[in-house]
């Protein structure tokens, strides 16, 4: 049996485990199989939460992972230390003047506790083939940015993300990709003033 000591002690924690903040804050967690056979089986699953207590408009970061855009949206490592080749798009991304262009896919709008998973299939943007088959561990880019609703500004926001994500990779290690232009503009999906593919 608990003595009250111990049965306050852990209502304490459980409260502050689920309190929200007065602050703004996200929290970012990984996931997705934990054996993956072949590099076109490596998905990982961004899950994006506002752990705040006010609604955020978080801006679309084609580096980051509220976008599936391939670019080096993660920090990889084999247990080895070896790190695979990042062979995905670098793009140019200004958060001002997305912010201010507005665009509606230019946001993810996230009420205090709701979340946004977001699938990101590695293959499009790594090639495992030197640091060879085994474990590895996966971090995501943790920096947002919200806009200030009064300001219409953006706000940097780094996320919380308490674990990597660790999978085992084995089996094919790259894939071909089809060729991406240099400069290849994705207009369908951003506005061209606020955003380029630097280079492939
Ligand atoms: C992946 O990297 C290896 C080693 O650098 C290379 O030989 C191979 O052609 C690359 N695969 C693809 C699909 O680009």
């Amino acid at each position: 049996m608990f003595s009250a000591f111990f049965r306050s002690t852990l209502v304490a924690l459980v409260a502050s485990a689920v309190a929200v903040s007065a602050a703004p804050g996200l929290q970012l967690a990984l996931s997705g199989a934990d054996k993956v056979d072949g590099l076109n089986n490596l998905k990982i699953i961004a899950t994006v939460t506002n752990t705040g207590d006010e609604t955020l408009k978080v801006l679309n970061d084609p580096r980051g992972p509220l976008s599936q855009m391939p670019t080096e949206t993660f920090a990889i490592s084999h247990d080895s230390g070896a790190v695979p080749a990042f062979t995905g798009v670098r793009v140019k991304y200004v958060p001002s003047v997305a912010a201010k262009v507005g665009k509606e896919d230019a946001f993810t709008i996230l009420a205090p506790g709701e979340s946004i998973n977001v699938e990101h299939d590695l293959s499009a943007a790594y090639n495992f083939t030197s640091s060879g088959a085994g474990q590895y561990s996966f971090a995501a880019v943790n920096r947002f940015h919200f806009v200030d609703p009064e300001t219409g500004a953006p706000v940097e926001l780094y996320a919380d993300q308490p674990d990597a994500h660790v999978a085992s990779v084995s089996g094919p290690l790259s894939i071909a990709r089809r060729s991406v232009t240099k400069r290849e503009t994705y207009t369908g999906m951003y506005t061209k003033q606020y955003y380029e593919t630097l280079q492939s």
